[in-house]
């Protein structure tokens, strides 16, 4: 039988989320169905903080926001005193939307656009440069206040290959080499206050690799102070801390982690002198990953050479499966206290082979009109879906305590048509 942890309750064999009942809010807002529970955002951005600040009072959390856009969740990530990520103008935008002040925002971009330096230069948020090159075009139209860059410490390590943004196959991050030289051009061209950054990969579960990084992150910093004589004002070691997705699997030990990480950090300020500088970490899937599950209809099922069962969930509501082949654990959200006792491949209604939610998973029997609850779902799900097949994209929905409000309406064709333009000609 299935392990049920908060915030999700197993009531009778049916499943809750943050106290509402999972079959009642498909019924009620229809499939597929985005459902985010407010308590456990609120809980592991709290957590979080915990972690590191007791350890490093000069801390600050920031949310990156391309794990979850909503507005109404970045309000209540906001609330809990955290800044934010933006990797690029939109996400500047959606920001300021959401009541984060310019000084707590930050834009993370890569290949970056002069537009886009442009904005975010008016935006007076902190900009984080991907490449000492791209300063040379910020410089042309603006001095900013303050410039940090993204630094690449020679290692990477993420749950899938395609979640490595360190070492040495990455078009992510500059060496110490090139940060040497953006620093220097930076200092020569009037920019006052430093940052350093880094992010080398995505839900990654060893609590030991943190600190190794931010001890290289340091060395560098250091390298970088005695060679351009500059001050640091604060070090970014990036996000990427994993959550379990796989059922036994065991979570990260975030305080063990945050007190290493912390250690290490004052350590090596002290060792090479930088002072007391902020320090900040940039998660996206550890606020919101397992605050949210994805509810699925059973349309039909089918027993062909395996037993397909399909539902109204494909790539184009969560793209994970398809993309890095991840794992998401499935309920059965109306029949939770089955056992096991098939092998199905669950999928959706797009026409693609990779359109497989779940391969060969173990599973009770799943009848059609059931409701599949797919876990794990509030980080880059949501956020990477698309209208592929011309289907539109799911609702969502915020529960608080058993109150369920929408916080997304499920789109329809005229969303697929709002920015067409058809001639006049092709129209008769
Ligand atoms: N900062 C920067 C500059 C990033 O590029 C990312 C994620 C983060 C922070 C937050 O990383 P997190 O704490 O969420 O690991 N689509 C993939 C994840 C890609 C992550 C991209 N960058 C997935 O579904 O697993």
């Amino acid at each position: 039988m299935w392990k049920i942890e908060p915030p999700l309750e197993n009531r009778k064999g049916t499943l809750y989320i943050g106290g509402a009942n999972t079959v009642e809010l498909a019924e009620k807002f229809g499939t597929p169905l985005y459902v985010t529970d407010e308590g456990r955002i609120r809980e592991n951005a709290r957590r979080l903080i915990r972690a590191f600040k007791p350890h490093y009072s000069n801390f600050k959390l920031k949310y990156a926001i391309k794990a979850n856009n909503n507005l109404s969740i970045l309000r209540i990530i906001r609330s809990e005193d955290t800044g934010a990520d933006a990797s690029c103008a939109e996400e500047i935008k959606l920001a300021k939307m959401a009541g984060f002040e310019a000084h707590d925002i930050s834009y993370t971009g890569n290949y970056n656009s002069s537009s886009e330096l442009k904005f975010a230069t008016n935006s007076n948020v902190i900009i984080n440069l991907d490449d000492a090159a791209i300063l040379a075009k910020l410089l042309k139209f603006a001095v900013p206040e303050t410039i940090s860059f993204r630094i690449n410490p020679g290692v990477g390590r993420g749950k899938y290959s395609g979640l490595v943004f360190g070492g040495g196959k990455t078009k992510f991050g500059i060496s110490a080499e090139d940060a040497i030289e953006g620093y220097s051009a930076a200092k020569k061209a009037g920019i006052k206050r430093f940052g350093i950054h880094m992010m080398t990969g995505s839900c990654v579960m060893e609590v030991d690799y943190f600190s190794e990084i931010t001890e290289k992150l340091v060395d560098i910093a250091a390298q970088v102070k005695r060679e351009v004589g500059i001050k640091f004002d604060f070090f970014n070691i990036g996000g990427g801390f994993g959550i379990s997705y796989q059922p036994g699997e065991e979570d990260l030990d975030i305080n063990a982690l945050g007190k290493q990480v912390a250690q290490t950090f004052k350590d090596g300020t002290k060792k090479y002198s930088l002072g007391e500088p902020e320090l900040m970490i940039e998660p996206g899937r550890y606020i919101v990953g397992d605050s949210a599950i994805l509810l699925a209809r059973v349309h039909h099922i089918k027993h062909s050479a395996k037993t397909y069962v399909g539902t109204d969930v494909g790539m184009n509501t969560l793209l994970r499966p398809a993309l890095y082949k991840a794992y998401h654990q499935i309920f059965i959200a109306n029949r939770l206290n089955e056992k096991s006792k098939q092998r199905v491949n669950i999928c959706g209604q797009i026409c693609e082979n990779t359109d497989m939610i779940a391969e060969d998973r173990e599973m009770p029997e799943i009848r059609e009109g059931d409701v599949l609850a797919i876990l794990n779902a509030g980080a880059y799900g949501f956020a990477m879906s698309s209208q592929y097949n011309s289907r539109p994209r799911a609702a969502e929905v915020l529960v608080n305590r058993g109150y369920a409000e929408i916080i997304r309406e499920r789109e329809s064709v005229s969303d697929f048509i709002i920015r067409q333009r058809v001639p006049a000609r092709l129209m008769k």
